[in-house]
This record gives structure tokens, sequence and C-alpha cells, in this order.
């Protein structure tokens, strides 16, 4: 898993005293910990588990999604804010789906590597390691860094083995890759009227499109993102594709897997 480059906020940090700047860093938090709770129910994925590897991805990493709910609290209680309920975009975007192939590559790959960013990027860069209790909240955010980093990494190999499976679909999924690349924007204008003049804030529109660019490079590595941008009316062609792929996603029953395929999995004749 390639990242590439972290977005430059040139030094700029959050000042954790500063009313103002806690509320940002409490709507940002606040997202965060929304996201780890909805992040606990990957445990569902084991019952569609293709594999014995699926099946111990799912089990360590829902035991890893809870550990970073409560990493989150802590952070919170750290910091002494109280958590806001989830933003609509956030909510929208981490819903759960049964359909394996949309889950690894929306969930996983795309979804995740976006937290990455947030995490990583934006949340180790921005808190400022002159207040005492940075330097705990820090070492904790290490911890959740590396796991996520783990479930990209399982995302891409993952969406990578279906899109060489089944290649029509990298059409509806970069269909659904631009429309998850739309809503973007809509995620970070609660904070656009205090972005004027603020030393972290004033990155948001440059922040946004680092993601942008960074998911888009990893789109072209994985093969959904064409390499060369289609126009206006293949991009529309794409989206109405993975419109129509989400629709029919949403119907799709999660099928038991492991009983069928023990025998194989663990190395014995098929009976
Ligand atoms: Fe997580
Ligand atoms: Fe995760």
């Amino acid at each position: 898993m390639d990242r590439g480059p972290a977005y430059d906020f040139g030094g700029a940090t959050f000042d954790l005293n500063d009313t103002r700047d806690r509320e940002i860093v409490r709507f940002v938090l606040s997202q965060a910990l929304y996201g780890e709770a909805t992040g606990v129910y990957c445990g569902r994925s084991l019952f569609a588990a293709r594999s014995l590897e699926a099946a111990d991805f799912y089990i360590r990493q829902a035991r890893q999604e809870i550990a970073h709910l409560r990493l989150f609290a802590d952070i919170f209680r750290a910091l002494e804010i109280e958590p806001l309920p989830g933003h609509w975009v956030i909510r929208l975007l981490s819903s759960h789906n049964d359909y394996y192939p949309l889950k690894v590559f929306l969930e996983h790959a795309v979804g995740e590597g976006m937290v990455l960013d947030v995490f990583k990027d934006l949340l180790l860069a921005t808190l400022p390691d002159s207040d005492p209790r940075v330097v705990p909240i820090k070492k904790k955010l290490r911890v959740v860094c590396s796991d996520e980093s783990e479930h990209v990494a399982w995302g891409e190999k993952q969406t990578a083995a279906i899109l060489a499976e089944s290649p029509w679909l990298k059409t509806p999924f970069y269909g659904l890759f631009q429309l998850q690349m739309m809503t973007l924007p809509l995620a970070v204008r609660a904070l656009r009227s205090q972005a004027e003049g603020h030393p972290v804030l004033r990155h948001l529109d440059g922040f946004v499109r680092h993601v942008q660019a960074r998911a888009t490079e990893q789109g072209r590595r994985l093969g959904f993102v064409p390499a060369k941008e289609p126009n206006a009316v293949g991009k529309a062609a794409a989206i109405s594709a993975g419109l129509l792929l989400y629709t029919r996603s949403r119907f799709a029953k999660s099928r038991s897997r492991l009983e069928k395929i023990y025998l194989t999995e663990l190395g014995f004749a098929e009976k």
C-alpha cells in the first residue's frame, strides 16, 4: 500500500485551550467515534467470509474496531469534551453493505483509506505536541493508524482480486467512487465558516483536494479509475451503473460460506 506523501499543514496546530478550536476538534473526533462504532459491525462480514483468511481478518478487525471505539472515548475524556452525533455524510459513508465486492471496495479500500488520511495526516499533524494531554493521545492514535493501514491493505488486496475476476465491476466502482469524492466537501462544509484566517482550517480545501488526489491514485493502482479521465457523458454513465449496482446490493442477501468451503480451506479432500 503506497499512500504517497502526507498533506503538509506547514506546522499549523490547534490550540486545545481555545474554545473555538476545541469545538472544531470535537466535531472531527465525533465523526471518528461514530465511524469506529459502525466499524465494529464488520463482524457481520464473518458470515459471508470467502476463506479462512477472510474469517481471520474479520475477527481481528472487529476486535480492533471495538478497541478503537474505546480509545477515542478515552481521548474525549482526556480533553474533557462531549461527543456530538455523527454527521449525515459520515453516516451515509459508513453504512454497512452485505454485498462483498462493494464492502471491500467502498468500506475498506476507499472508506478506511480516507479515515487514515484524517487520523494520520490531519489529527497526528495538527494536535499540538506542546500540550501535555497530546502525547498519550498521539500514542493511541498511532495504534489506531497502524490497524487502519491493515484494513486498507486488506480492502486493496480483495478489491484487486475481485476486479481481476469480474472486470465489468470497474465501471460501476468508478461511478460510486465519483459520488464518494463528491460528498467529501459536504462533510467539511460545517467547518467552512470558521476557515478564514484559522491556521489549520485555511488548509481545508487543500486537504480535501489532497484526499481526493490520493484516493484517485489508489483507484488507478487498483484499476477502477481509468488512466485517462472520461468525459462528462462517460462519468455520468459510470455513475448510473454505480447507482444501479448499489441499489441491487441493498437487496443482496448475505450467504454463509464457511460450512461449504471449510474442508478445502483446511487442506482436506472435498466430500
Ligand atoms: Fe477503526
Ligand atoms: Fe478500520
